[in-house]
């Protein structure tokens, strides 16, 4: 599987089949994870693998009761560290960089996960004191949970909104494209310049023979003044 199919075939499961994953593919699953970039590459993510069956079920009722989650043998338990980013960014570094560190090493590792043949869900809807608590984070922040498992449904083909509604040109909101350059046709482009470079030779045709004209007459009458008279 390469990366582009990776990417296009994950999608959110959330019936699992009643069969352990290997603890050697959730640590890849982590590790890859941790490939991801983070802000001054301070690798700050941390993964906490659960795969006790009771834990996941409480779990499951600290995510706003998503019970679908307890058939999903393992959980990995994505952390952020704001007190480790706040030392080197500042506000931004605990607010935002911390956030953003644990979403790539959260979206790698789907990807990996999808890689291996397991099913995974995004779950970022819960009790967010309540899970801090219940995992022991101290100044960490759980970011989101992976459901990690075998799937046990197959959703269908995601219905993607069309690509060119959702990028912009330059600014936010240019959405004009130019499908001669997208389509990588240039003979347009190159007729187009060719009629400008035409007119613009045209033009200079023009005012060289006005030149040229007014030349002869200044020429007729230098003639007519200095050397007729003489
Ligand atoms: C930040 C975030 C939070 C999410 N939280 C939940 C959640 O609490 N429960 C859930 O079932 N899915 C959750 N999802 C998964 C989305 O519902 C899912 O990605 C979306 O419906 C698109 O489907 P796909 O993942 O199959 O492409 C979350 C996804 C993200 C990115």
């Amino acid at each position: 599987m390469n990366t582009f199919q990776a990417i296009e075939s994950r999608r959110s499961v959330r019936q699992y089949q009643n069969r352990p994953v290997e603890l050697d593919d959730l640590l890849m699953i982590a590790e890859m994870g941790m490939h991801g970039p983070t802000s001054g590459d301070l690798q700050d993510t941390r993964f906490i693998i659960v795969r006790e069956k009771e834990a996941i079920e409480k779990v499951a009722e600290m995510c706003l009761e998503q019970l679908w989650m307890t058939s999903a043998p393992s959980l990995l338990v994505v952390c952020s560290q704001p007190s480790v980013q706040a030392e080197w960014y500042g506000e931004r570094g605990r607010h935002v960089f911390s956030a953003q560190n644990a979403a790539a090493a959260m979206e790698n590792a789907l990807l990996a996960a999808t890689d291996l043949g397991l099913a995974t869900c995004w779950v970022g809807g819960f009790d967010q004191e309540k899970i801090d608590d219940f995992f022991g984070v101290g100044d960490a922040r759980v970011e989101g949970i992976i459901t990690v498992g075998y799937a046990a449904e197959t959703p269908e083909k995601k219905e993607m909104h069309d690509h060119l509604t959702t990028i912009y040109f330059e600014n936010y909101g240019n959405d004009k494209i130019d499908m001669d350059l997208l389509n990588k046709d240039y003979s347009k482009k190159i007729e187009k310049k060719l009629k400008e470079t035409q007119k613009k030779a045209a033009t200079f045709q023009e005012q060289a023979k006005k030149y040229l004209d007014q030349a002869k007459v200044k020429a007729k009458e230098v003639h007519k003044k200095y050397v007729l008279k003489k």
